[in-house]
């Protein structure tokens, strides 16, 4: 494999593949030369590029990996694409869903495997989830509810590439966490999300951006020259949800909310049981029943079932975590390549592709519309 961006989630990626054992991690692409010798350097990279076209020559390259912002996705995806590589984009898949059709266009018509990393899919209690879901455990959904907040980006002090258009879309906390919920959501429950009513807000219209370049997810130092910039993009928003078997639903993401670190949360009721899953308490799944004592499953690969065990690797009461989860990605991605499975077979569960990263950029798409049209229901399109 070959990567190309190595900020704060490339090294995941890494990492996770190198946990299967037989994939070879062949080079790093930076954005300059400089920069690729030490992430190269730093993570056992054999080759390193200072850009991402050098690295897509590398015929030892089979799989790109694109962990770049989310400006880069459409164009190295479609590069990388065009060379016959498989691909493995982080999310979301592109700017506009207009893109990301290219892209699952362009993908399909090539042949090669692709993939978008919700990464949430990885998690034990997740797939036990959605097959206790699909199995009528709590029989048929009818409310799903929840939130994804974080609160990086609460000081106006606090700034990243994803609050300017350019570089991270027209959205930015819908884009970045919202696709995961919305994503997650959908596969747990089978279901579809058809319509969507969102009300979205920049708490934060201005900031004070640093004049040169920081790690993600840090502070501002405390004699870090900064300047003072215009917010356009979201930083909270609420969103009414519509399903395609008729379910309701809602949540919110924000960035901005103080305590809560990775805090997303989906909870599924239906008409015998609720189902919910916290990623910040990830070894549990939390189920409420009307007549009988509620009741927490731990994750422990003796207590679930045969068909999500594969997931976890640890026994009961040793925790696995976010990680874990986005090796377990890898794994169903990566099998599916070794064993030469063509794209349009079957997927193992936690493997999303091109068209659910689509689909994501599409209801993001249809949030901001709605949004724009003074918070009216507006239908998805796919
Ligand atoms: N799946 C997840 O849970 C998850 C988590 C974090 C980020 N992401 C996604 O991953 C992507 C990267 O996010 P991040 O937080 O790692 O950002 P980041 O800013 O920390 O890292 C991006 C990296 O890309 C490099 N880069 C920029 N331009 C480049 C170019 N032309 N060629 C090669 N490298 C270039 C930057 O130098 C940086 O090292 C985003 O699209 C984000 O949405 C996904």
């Amino acid at each position: 494999m070959g990567i190309v961006g190595a900020g704060f989630v490339g090294p995941h990626h890494i990492d996770a593949v190198r946990r299967l054992g037989y994939v070879d991690v062949v080079a790093v692409a930076g954005s300059n030369q400089a920069s690729a010798d030490r992430k190269a350097e730093a993570l056992g990279a054999r080759r390193a590029y200072g850009s991402y076209e050098k690295l897509l020559d590398d015929p030892d390259v089979q799989v790109v990996h694109n962990a770049t912002p989310n400006y880069l996705h459409y164009p190295i995806n479609a590069a990388a694409i065009a060379k016959g590589k498989h691909v493995v984009s982080d999310k979301p898949l592109a700017m506009t869903a207009a893109e990301a059709k290219k892209l699952l266009d362009q993908a399909t018509k090539a042949g090669i495997v692709h993939a978008v990393t919700f990464n949430y899919r990885g998690n034990p209690l997740v797939q036990q989830g959605r097959l206790a879901i699909a199995r009528g455990d709590i029989g048929k959904p009818h409310f799903l509810v929840g939130q994804y907040l974080q609160d990086w980006l609460l000081k106006e002090t606090d700034y990243s590439w994803r609050l300017e258009p350019d570089k991270g879309g027209a959205s930015s906390a819908l884009g970045d966490i919202g696709s995961h919920w919305c994503d997650l959501a959908q596969h747990m429950s089978g279901l579809r999300i058809t319509h969507v009513l969102g009300d979205i807000t920049t708490v934060l219209p201005k900031r004070k951006r640093p004049k040169g370049s920081r790690e993600a997810f840090a502070t501002a130092g405390a004699n870090e020259p900064l300047e003072e910039v215009e917010i356009k993009v979201e930083d909270l928003a609420s969103v009414l949800l519509r399903f395609d078997n008729g379910a309701k639903g809602s949540f919110s993401v924000g960035q901005v909310c103080a305590g809560h670190k990775n805090d997303l949360e989906l909870e599924i009721c239906g008409s015998k049981a609720s189902l919910k899953w916290r990623q910040e308490h990830q070894n549990e799944l939390w189920l409420g029943h009307r007549d009988t004592a509620n009741e927490i499953l731990q994750k422990d690969p003796s207590l679930i079932d045969a068909d999500a065990r594969g997931y976890a690797h640890l026994p009961g009461g040793h925790q696995e975590a976010w990680a874990d989860a986005f090796a377990n990605l890898m794994r169903d991605i990566y099998g599916f390549i070794a064993a030469g499975r063509k794209p349009t077979d079957a997927h193992p569960p936690a493997f999303a592709t091109f068209e659910d990263g689509y689909r994501a950029n599409c209801i993001v798409e249809a949030i901001l519309e709605s949004a724009a049209k003074g918070s009216a229901w507006t239908k998805v399109n796919d």
